[in-house]
């Protein structure tokens, strides 16, 4: 059989106009790099496989068949499995949010909820606004429907309000704002209460629907949690998206969405026509897992381990990071933010110096921006290496540094 790998040029032409903005990312073309085994890669956002609880999976998929039988391998319905989305919605209301399953949409991850929310309200130049970085995953997902982004900058504190009035005075007809409120995506930042308050007061000046992407919120290894948008929301003009990838394994693709009946009833028409449904058996062995295992002790442990590794990876940067490099100091989820010197081209640097020399593998930075590009930036992630990775990884790329810009 001929079997072949590349598109004809003769079928490109063939393509929808949309797919000139189907890219291939930067992080991709990473996992390159990542193949190669003597690479110690911070670059990946993936959880720490070693926290994922396989008996309690074991017990909970063997549980579905044999209390459900064929119908835990059956069509469902497009919005999920009912008792699922209840316990969703039991930890919502003890998050702030009070909801019941009738709002909830089960999704293949929060990611899915990312294409879907764009697809429902996003024509070709509607104006896009979103932190500046914001999460590769939003602007792959937003892409293809063609939004004009507008980024606005963040600062220890999440997104700058005053530069969000601003932009929202020059762009009076914004519909959508995206934003990761808790230890974002890259940055590690997160929202403060004031500005949270403030950002609700704008969307509804400005009549926002608001997109609150969450996939970090339950780990927070210090201070206090902050509420969701979504609970200072009496208008229904907020999208949450929440996930199990974080909290017990990404493989499974279960998250959800919590909005209001109308737009909930819109994302499962499109959800309908993209999938039908996620995976009856993956819903209901975790809606079985959730009735006797110890979610929330099971959480603790996963902030306790990053917490820890946070703690050894920012303790090596101080150790051996010239002081002219600034990075985030996460209070949860996976990330830490590299600001370089003006003038420094992370990538360049990752090609040059840190994979030959120290074979250390990050994410640079200029990929996370929706528009205005800037090079001197670098996302790490700790969550997934072992602690020694962290430190030999760290201090190799600190003593790069000093050689370049100490
Ligand atoms: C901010 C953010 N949103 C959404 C996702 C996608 O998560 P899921 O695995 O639930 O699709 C991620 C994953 O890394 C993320 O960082």
């Amino acid at each position: 059989m001929n079997t072949q790998t590349h598109t004809a040029p003769a079928l490109l032409h063939r393509f929808a106009a949309r797919m000139d903005h189907v890219q291939p990312s930067a992080i991709r073309e990473l996992f390159r790099y990542g193949a190669d085994p003597r690479v110690m890669s911070f670059g990946g956002g993936y959880p720490d496989a070693s926290l994922f609880p396989l008996e309690a999976f074991s017990t909970a998929y063997q549980a579905a068949i044999e209390q459900h039988g064929p119908l835990a391998l059956q069509y469902i319905g497009t919005v999920g499995v009912y008792r699922l989305r209840e316990q969703i919605a039991a930890r919502m209301c003890a998050d702030g949010v009070p909801c019941t399953a009738e709002d909830v949409l089960i999704l293949h991850g929060a990611q899915q909820g990312l294409d879907l929310v764009a697809r429902m309200l996003i024509d070709k130049g509607d104006v896009l606004l979103c932190e500046s970085p914001t999460f590769l995953g939003g602007l792959i997902a937003f892409n293809p429907y063609e939004p004009r982004y507008c980024g606005i900058p963040m600062d220890d504190d999440g997104m700058d309000m005053d530069a969000l009035e601003h932009m929202l005075a020059l762009h009076p007809e914004a519909k959508l704002l995206y934003t990761v409120p808790d230890f974002q995506n890259p940055s590690g930042v997160t929202l403060s209460l004031e500005r949270r308050l403030r950002l609700m007061e704008l969307a509804r000046r400005h009549d926002l629907i608001i997109l609150e992407d969450s996939p970090y919120r339950d780990l927070r290894f210090e201070g206090e949690t902050l509420p969701t948008l979504k609970s200072l929301d009496p208008d229904g003009r907020v999208i949450f998206l929440g996930s199990f990838s974080k909290i017990l394994a990404p493989g499974l693709r279960l998250g959800w969405a919590v909005a209001s009946p109308e737009l909930l009833d819109k994302l499962a028409l499109l959800k309908l026509a993209a999938d039908s449904q996620c995976s009856t058996l993956n819903m209901v062995a975790i809606s079985l897992m959730l009735e006797t295992f110890d979610l929330e002790t099971h959480i603790n442990t996963i902030r306790d381990t990053y917490r820890d590794k946070k703690a050894l990876m920012l303790h090596t940067i101080r150790e051996h990071f010239p002081a002219s490099v600034h990075y985030t100091n996460p209070s949860g989820g996976l990330f830490t933010w590299l600001t370089f010197p003006e003038g420094f081209d992370s990538a360049r640097f990752m090609l040059e110096y840190a994979l030959p020399e120290a074979k250390v593998a990050y994410v640079p930075g200029a990929t996370f921006f929706p528009i205005e590009v800037r090079r001197n930036h670098a996302r790490l992630s700790y969550s997934s290496a072992p602690s020694q990775m962290i430190t030999d990884g760290m201090t190799a790329l600190g003593k790069l540094l000093q050689q370049h810009l100490g």
